[in-house]
């Protein structure tokens, strides 16, 4: 399972590639107006600082099918080829995918709450599909079931469209998807944090230390022996 920051804050990203095998970063409308700065600002600092072979996804705001089209050829003439263009999963919404999967664009197909847009944006061409899994938790449904239900509709109909989960409060939410071979999840730099923050690891990894120095001397590791 690919995995993907969803922030556009500079910091919070560096700090997450620096310890974690990451693949991209994802983006929305109202990421973006946390931070309070131009979008393309900051996207092209998110886009110089990843590289130009890392994912990164980025929301057309339009609502017509023929402004998210130009929308999205804009986000892909500033921000470059592995860009991908979020897309809502909406009538005109799925009219534009169809039209960008004829032009080869990537497309992730976002706003997802039910298998039913989920197919749709499949069969208008989607590369991937964004769920929003907490928040489908939080309307009284299961966001993990949802996903699922979308995976055995991809893998019974052939489709290649490919899950990237999006919205998680939880390690254990993005566990479970993982376990049943989603795609791809997108998870803000808390919840990264949160996959190892348990007293467990630091009081083993601390008595580890602790064992070796006091065997070998304060400050003594492998190379310094
Ligand atoms: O892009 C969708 C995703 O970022 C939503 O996450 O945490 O706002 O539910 P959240």
């Amino acid at each position: 399972m690919k995995l993907l920051i969803d922030d556009a804050h500079i910091d919070l990203i560096k700090n997450i590639y620096r310890y974690y095998p990451i693949d991209g970063v994802t983006t929305n409308p109202t990421i973006l107006a946390k931070g309070g700065r131009a979008p393309f600002e900051v996207l092209k600092e998110i886009r110089e600082f990843i590289g130009e072979e890392a994912e990164l996804h980025v929301q057309a705001v339009a609502g017509t099918t023929e402004g998210m089209i130009e929308d999205a050829h804009k986000i892909q003439s500033e921000l470059g080829k592995n860009t991908f263009v979020k897309i809502p999963s909406i009538p005109t919404g799925f009219k534009a995918m169809q039209i960008l999967k004829g032009e080869e664009a990537n497309i992730t197909a976002t706003a997802i709450y039910t298998p039913m847009q989920a197919y749709l944006a499949a069969k208008s061409g989607a590369d991937y599909v964004a769920p929003y899994i907490n928040r489908i938790d939080n309307m009284g449904f299961n966001g993990i079931q949802v996903a699922k239900e979308i995976q055995d509709i991809f893998r019974s109909n052939g489709y290649e469209t490919q899950i990237l989960a999006a919205s998680f409060k939880n390690s254990q939410q993005v566990l479970e998807l993982c376990q049943y071979g989603i795609g791809a999840s997108t998870v803000a730099p808390d919840v990264i944090e949160a996959f190892v923050k348990n007293v467990a690891i630091d009081s083993a990894v601390a008595a580890f230390v602790k064992d070796f120095e006091e065997l070998c001397g304060e400050g003594k590791t492998m190379a310094n022996l």
